[in-house]
C-alpha cells in the first residue's frame, strides 16, 4: 500500500484529471497499491471535496457564514440562484457554502473550484459565464503586505539566524530551555506549552519522527494563518526546521486547507529557496542533519483542523478524532512521536530566539503574550470607539473590550486590519 499522502495526492490528481473520481479509477488505484476498495470508498466518501458523480457544468458555492452572511450572502445566494437559472448550461448548481477561507473579504464564494471574493452579483455572474465558456475564472491575487512585521527578526537581513546558531551548536537543551522561559502556548486553541511539547517528541524514542504544520484554518472568520503564510513562510519554515533539529524529526509536513492555493504556492516556493540555501534536505549547513519538508492539500472538512482528525487524513483515512491519550507528541503520524503545531505558533520561535524569552514575555500583560488576531473593520470600529483604542495601532486589548464589542459590531464593511504590532 502507498502512504496516506500518495494516495491523497493520487485522489486528487484523478479528480483533477477527470473533474470526478469515476469508479474505474477507483479500481485501478485499488490493484496497484493493495488498498481495498472499501477503505478507498471510505476515504473518499467522507471528504466533501472529493466528487463520486460528474461535476454540474457550473457550480457555484455562496459562503454563508458569519462574515459572508454580514455582507450579503443570503440576497447574493438567492439573486445568483435566478440568474443562473435563466442563464447558465442546464444542471448547474447554486448552493450555500461553509467558509471558505477570506472572510476578510466578504462575500466569498466559489466557481467551479475556484475561490472568488469581494464579489456583487454582477462580478459573481462574469466569473459564471467565464466557467460556462470554459475560459479561465480570475482567481484571487495575494496582495503582500509591504511592512516588516514585528515578528521577524530578520527585516531585509539574512533569514534562518536561529537555525544557523543551532545548527552550529547543536544545543537542544537550550533551545527548549527559551521556549519553557518565554511561556509560548500553542496559538491553535488548546495553548499547550511548546517548550514541553518539542521536549515531549525529542524524548520519546525512536527513529522516525515527524513535524507537522497545521494550517487548516477552517474557522469562519479567521484568516490570521492564511496572512502569516502569505507574508513571513520563512518563519514558518524556520520554525519547523528548529523543530526537526530540536526532536529529531527528519520529515516535516505543512497541511493546508485545499482553498489556500496561492498560499500554497508561496509555502513552497520558500520550501525551494531554504532547499537551494542548505538549510533542507541531507547535512542541513553541514550539521550531519537531515531535514525535508514538503505541503499536503487538506482534501476538506472543518474537523481536519482536530490534530488527530487531520493527522488520521495525512495517513490517507478518514479525518475521524483518535481517542487521547495518546497524544501525537508520544502516538502521532504513522503512530510516531510527532509535534504538531498551529503556523503561528512555529512563527513566533525565531524571534523568541533572536530577541530572548523576557522580550516574547513582555509584549503582553498579565500572563497574556503577542497573538495575532483576525478582525474586520467592524470591530475594529467598535474598539476605537472605547477606551483601550486599536490593538492594530499597537494599543492594548482588553478582553472584555473583545467580549463586549465582538458580538454587539455593527457596519457592514468587513476589512483586514493589519496586524503592525504582530
Ligand atoms: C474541531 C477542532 C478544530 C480545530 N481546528 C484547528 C485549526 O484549524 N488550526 C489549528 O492550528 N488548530 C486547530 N485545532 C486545535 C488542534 O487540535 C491542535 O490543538 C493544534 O493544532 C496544536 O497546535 P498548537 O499547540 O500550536 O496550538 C482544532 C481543534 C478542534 C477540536
Ligand atoms: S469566507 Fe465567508 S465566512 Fe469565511
Amino acid at each position: 500500500m502507498t502512504d496516506g499522502p500518495a494516495v491523497m495526492k493520487e485522489l486528487r490528481a484523478i479528480q483533477r484529471a477527470n473533474g470526478y473520481i469515476p469508479a474505474t479509477a477507483l479500481h485501478e488505484l485499488s490493484d496497484r497499491t493493495g488498498t481495498p476498495l472499501y477503505q478507498i470508498q471510505g476515504v473518499v466518501s467522507f471528504y466533501p471535496h472529493f466528487r463520486l458523480t460528474p461535476a454540474p457544468p457550473v457550480e457555484v458555492l455562496v459562503c454563508d457564514d458569519l462574515s459572508c452572511h454580514r455582507r450579503g450572502a443570503v440576497a447574493l445566494l438567492t439573486e445568483t440562484q435566478e440568474r443562473v437559472a435563466g442563464s447558465a448550461p442546464p444542471g448547474s448548481v447554486v448552493r450555500a457554502a461553509s467558509c471558505l477561507g477570506r472572510c476578510d473579504r466578504a462575500p466569498a464564494c466559489a466557481v467551479n473550484d475556484v475561490v472568488v471574493s469581494r464579489v456583487t452579483a454582477d462580478s459573481l455572474m462574469d466569473a459564471v459565464a467565464a466557467a460556462a465558456a470554459g475560459t479561465p475564472i480570475r482567481a484571487d491575487a495575494v496582495v503582500r503586505d509591504p511592512r516588516t512585521l514585528d515578528v521577524d527578526p530578520y527585516g531585509a537581513g539574512e533569514r534562518y539566524g536561529a537555525a544557523r546558531k543551532l545548527a552550529a551548536s547543536g544545543d537542544t537543551n537550550a533551545l527548549i530551555a527559551s521556549l519553557k522561559a518565554s511561556e509560548l502556548r500553542g496559538m491553535g486553541g488548546a495553548g499547550f506549552p511548546t517548550g514541553l511539547k518539542w521536549e515531549i517528541v525529542r524524548n520519546t524514542p525512536g527513529d522516525t519522527k515527524y513535524i507537522v504544520c497545521n494550517a487548516d484554518e477552517s474557522e469562519p472568520g479567521t484568516f490570521k494563518d492564511r496572512f502569516l503564510l502569505e507574508n513571513v513562510p520563512h518563519l514558518l519554515v524556520e520554525g519547523m526546521l528548529l523543530a526537526g533539529l530540536v526532536t529529531g524529526a527528519r520529515r516535516g509536513i505543512v497541511y493546508v486547507r485545499h482553498e489556500y492555493e496561492a498560499q500554497i504556492e508561496i509555502v513552497e516556493h520558500e520550501i525551494a529557496t531554504a532547499r537551494a540555501a542548505g538549510l533542507l534536505g541531507t547535512n542541513i549547513l553541514g550539521s550531519g542533519r537531515t531535514f525535508e519538508l514538503e505541503t499536503f492539500v487538506s482534501p476538506g472538512g472543518y474537523i481536519c483542523g482536530e490534530e488527530s482528525a487531520l493527522l488520521e487524513a495525512l495517513e490517507g483515512k478518514r479525518a475521524e478524532p483518535r481517542n487521547k491519550p495518546p497524544f501525537p507528541g508520544t502516538h502521532g503520524l504513522h503512530g510516531k512521536p510527532t509535534a504538531i503545531n498551529n503556523v503561528e505558533t512555529f512563527v513566533m520561535v525565531p524571534s523568541i530566539l533572536a530577541h530572548g524569552p523576557e522580550w516574547f514575555k513582555a509584549q503582553g500583560k498579565n500572563g497574556a503574550a503577542k497573538e495575532a488576531l483576525s478582525f474586520t473593520s467592524e470591530v475594529r470600529r467598535a474598539l476605537r470607539d472605547s477606551r483601550g483604542g486599536c490593538i492594530g495601532h499597537g494599543r492594548n486589548l482588553r478582553k472584555s473590550q473583545l467580549r463586549a464589542h465582538g458580538t454587539a459590531v455593527r457596519g457592514a464593511t468587513p476589512s483586514v486590519l493589519r496586524l503592525r504590532r504582530l
